[in-house]
């Protein structure tokens, strides 16, 4: 892992409310954590609660929850850096966070992620997005790219995931997608909330 990039996420984050980081995990922490990814995933849901249910028209991608509290150590980096950067952004925009989830996602060749909004209706809790890309090679022709859009549906930016970069955005203010991925896609999914999770 590189140096803690929080001043410049921060200052991203100041300015257009989501930051994109490369080069943020380097390739000896990439291959220490492949392993993960090969234990047994659950198939990712929609909705909320007694609503969720699998749907593969809109998501498809496999996770792995991760005890924030005890991570595995290769993926310690990780929780440490967000532990630091939730104190970042809670001094500079007093946005109260709290504690955080995340997630291992992979998603197998031909599957996506519809557009969608990562605050739910009834629960605004969830305050602030993240996103390690973990996979150890991709290329533009791999798709899966992270397209960011406006609240009037104009594309903002379409961010390639990049082997060991870092993207960050404010979930209630950015609707996304991921196109449709041609490789199996790795990262580490989550959000930091605004209540107390354990
Ligand atoms: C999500 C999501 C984006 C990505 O899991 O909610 O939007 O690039 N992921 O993996
Ligand atoms: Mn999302």
């Amino acid at each position: 892992m590189e140096k803690w990039k929080t001043d410049k996420i921060i200052q991203d984050i100041e300015l257009k409310g989501w930051s994109y980081q490369q080069d943020f995990v380097d390739r000896h922490t990439l291959e220490s954590l492949s392993d993960l990814f090969y234990q047994e995933f659950s198939p990712a849901r929609v909705g909320k609660n007694q609503l969720l249910q699998r749907e593969e028209s809109i998501r498809g991608d496999w996770v792995y929850w991760i005890d924030p509290l005890d991570p595995p150590s290769s993926l310690k980096f990780a929780t440490d850096f967000l532990n630091h950067l939730k104190e970042g952004l809670n001094q500079a925009f007093f946005f109260g966070l709290r504690d955080f989830e995340c997630h291992l996602a992979k998603y197998p060749p031909g599957t996506f992620y519809k557009k969608h909004l990562d605050r739910f209706e009834q629960d605004s809790s969830r305050g602030f997005t993240f996103i390690f890309y973990l996979h150890s090679d991709w290329t533009e022709a791999d798709g899966g790219e992270l397209v960011l859009y406006d609240k009037d549906g104009r594309i903002l930016e379409t961010i390639i995931p990049r082997p060991g970069s870092f993207m960050c955005f404010l979930p209630g203010e950015f609707p996304h997608e991921v196109k449709i991925s041609h490789k199996e896609r790795w990262s580490l999914t989550g959000w930091i909330h605004t209540k107390n999770l354990y």
